[in-house]
């Protein structure tokens, strides 16, 4: 899926503003821990991939996917919430699983809050499977669901 403003990858001066969406929409409740300064030192690490949609009001979404030996971790994703249920979401995880497939990945793994339907049901959608509950995994007490999608057989390498 293609969308209009179209996905890059974030650059420098892209960090506050992930970091302040990763406060506003996942953090929320929670102790910050997606400052600006880890935001930016995942910006430039090349084992790590920051894509984002920015449109002339601002930052519309992003992601965070770090490259591990052979699985992908899809470590944040969030769209403005005004800019919810029109496809940003979607277009970024396909462009993030694109780019961790084209990079040898064989799975990709994340992990959701269990009270997070939203989400839950947005993975599910693309194809992940619910494979373990964390009990207590978030600082707030909440258990963690771990998902994960094969993009390619286990033995295939
Ligand atoms: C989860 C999230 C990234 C989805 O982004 P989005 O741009 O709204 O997603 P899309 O428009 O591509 O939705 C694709 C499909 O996912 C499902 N979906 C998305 N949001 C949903 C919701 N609130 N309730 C039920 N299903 C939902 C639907 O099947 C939807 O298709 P439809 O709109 O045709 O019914 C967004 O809700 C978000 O940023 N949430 C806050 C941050 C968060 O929880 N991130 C994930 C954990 S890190």
């Amino acid at each position: 899926m293609t969308v209009d403003p179209p996905i890059r990858l974030a650059d420098p001066a892209d960090a506050d503003e992930i970091a302040a969406m990763s406060r506003e929409f996942i953090e929320h409740g929670l102790p910050w821990t997606w400052r600006p300064g880890r935001v930016l030192k995942a910006i430039l690490n090349p084992e790590t991939n920051v894509a984002v949609i920015r449109a002339e009001r601002g930052l519309v979404a992003f992601g965070i996917m770090e490259y591990l030996e052979s699985d992908a971790y899809l470590v944040l994703l969030a769209v403005r919430a005004e800019s919810r249920r029109r496809g940003f979401g979607s277009a970024l995880l396909e462009w993030l699983e694109a780019s961790a497939s084209v990079a040898g990945a064989q799975r990709i793994r994340l992990d959701a809050r269990r009270d997070n339907a939203a989400a839950r049901t947005f993975y599910n959608e693309h194809g992940y499977h619910e494979v373990a509950i964390n009990r207590g995994r978030y600082s707030d007490g909440v258990d963690g669901i771990r998902l994960e999608k094969w993009l390619r057989p286990a033995n295939a390498r």
